[in-house]
């Protein structure tokens, strides 16, 4: 939660914003307490899959009604990589469906596309002005896509601070994300702090929220690395438009190892751990417990499929009747951008007064 300090500040803020407050029966001074803020993206370069389901998705459509939380396709972090301008058009609306049919209600939370609120990047140079090259260059993800080539997008080095803009203009004190995001959450929280020390309390300083299991799917085919949209192996990745056929295959088919114990062991064996932390994730069912009831491969394969296919049939449902009806969906995500606006612009006038920036006078 904000330091109390910080509470009297954004208490008024986000009063005048319109933000949603909680008073949970008790005031604490003269203003009630607030909700926890909460804020998280995805992107959308590719279908949905488990991994980011289990990893992030899951966990904010069962919070959204205890937080104030704000949740948004990051159509700008897209374009770090080539991707076609009707590629990016459908992926953006159908990440949208594929977040409102895993259970995001737009009238719950606050739904939005990045760049539907100009003020995102705005804020993300200011925030460039106080980051370094070095701390940049850094990054793993950096260092896994682009680092070492010229003709890299300077976006794909600039990205996190893009980030840290989304995360900082609404105030979040939760970023709930999988375990890829680590280091970028670090990175907000050190952008933050010191442009809280360089130009006074301006930015609350957020904590990641990454789940205990699931936190990092790995692909079904290299379970050495995650599964993932733009870099993952497609008999490996499970989207979650997937059939049940598909997904029973693509279980079935996974990568294991030469032993035959069932164990959870994530450093020796990746891909048998992989399986019982999807299926740990889709039950609830620790999985140590999980692997202690397998005593081969197959069965183990089995249920996990069943577990998936019962989690993924009601989303895959919903998806089909939003996309063939996508007019509420629009409605949704241009109302949330007017309420996400209404945070973002506050934020970022308290940053650029900070920094010594006038205001344009309309008279
Ligand atoms: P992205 O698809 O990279 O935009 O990620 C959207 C969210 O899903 C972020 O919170 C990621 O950390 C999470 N995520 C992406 N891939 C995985 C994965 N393989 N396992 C767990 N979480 C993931
Ligand atoms: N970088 C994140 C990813 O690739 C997506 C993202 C962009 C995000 N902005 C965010 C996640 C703000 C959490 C908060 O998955």
């Amino acid at each position: 939660m904000r330091a109390l300090s910080g509470k009297c500040w954004l208490a008024g803020q986000c009063w005048l914003a319109g933000a949603g407050w909680l008073v949970l029966g008790e005031l604490n001074g003269d203003y009630p307490l607030p909700m926890t803020r909460v804020l998280s993206g995805v992107q959308p370069s590719g279908v949905l899959h488990v991994g980011n389901y289990l990893g992030a998705v899951k966990q904010w459509a069962a919070t959204q009604a205890e937080s104030d939380a704000f949740y948004c396709v990051v159509d700008l972090h897209a374009l770090t990589l080539d991707i076609a301008p009707d590629d990016l058009r459908s992926r953006t609306l159908e990440t949208a469906i594929g977040l409102i049919a895993a259970g995001l209600d737009p009238d719950v939370c606050t739904l939005f596309v990045q760049s539907h609120v100009p003020e995102h990047t705005e804020l993300a140079w200011l925030l460039e002005c106080t980051a370094s090259y070095g701390e940049l260059k850094r990054m793993t993800q950096f260092k896994d896509k682009g680092a070492g080539q010229e003709s890299v997008r300077a976006s794909l080095l600039t990205y996190p601070v893009l980030m840290a803009a989304d995360i900082l203009l609404y105030d979040a004190d939760e970023v709930p994300v999988g375990d890829d995001q680590r280091q970028h959450i670090e990175l907000t929280r050190d952008l933050a702090a010191r442009f809280n020390g360089r130009y006074g309390e301006t930015f609350v300083v957020p904590e990641a929220a990454i789940p205990k299991v699931a936190a990092r799917v790995m692909d079904l085919q290299n379970p050495e690395k995650k599964m993932s949209k733009s870099t993952g192996t497609p008999a490996g990745t499970i989207a979650i438009t997937d059939s049940a056929d598909e997904i029973v295959k693509k279980v079935r088919r996974s990568v294991t190892d030469a032993e035959t114990d069932v164990r959870y062991d994530v450093a020796s064996k990746p891909g048998v751990s992989n399986l019982l932390e999807m299926l740990s994730a889709a039950t609830g069912d620790d999985p140590y417990v999980l692997a202690s009831r397998y005593t081969s491969y197959g069965p183990l394969k089995n249920d996990v499929a069943d577990a998936l296919v019962a989690l993924l049939a009601p989303v895959r449902e919903r998806i089909n009747e939003l996309t063939a009806d996508p007019g509420e969906v629009t409605a949704a995500l241009e109302k949330g951008a007017d309420k996400a606006q209404a945070v973002a612009s506050v934020t970022l006038r308290r940053a650029r007064e900070a920094m010594g920036l006038t205001q344009r006078r309309i008279s």
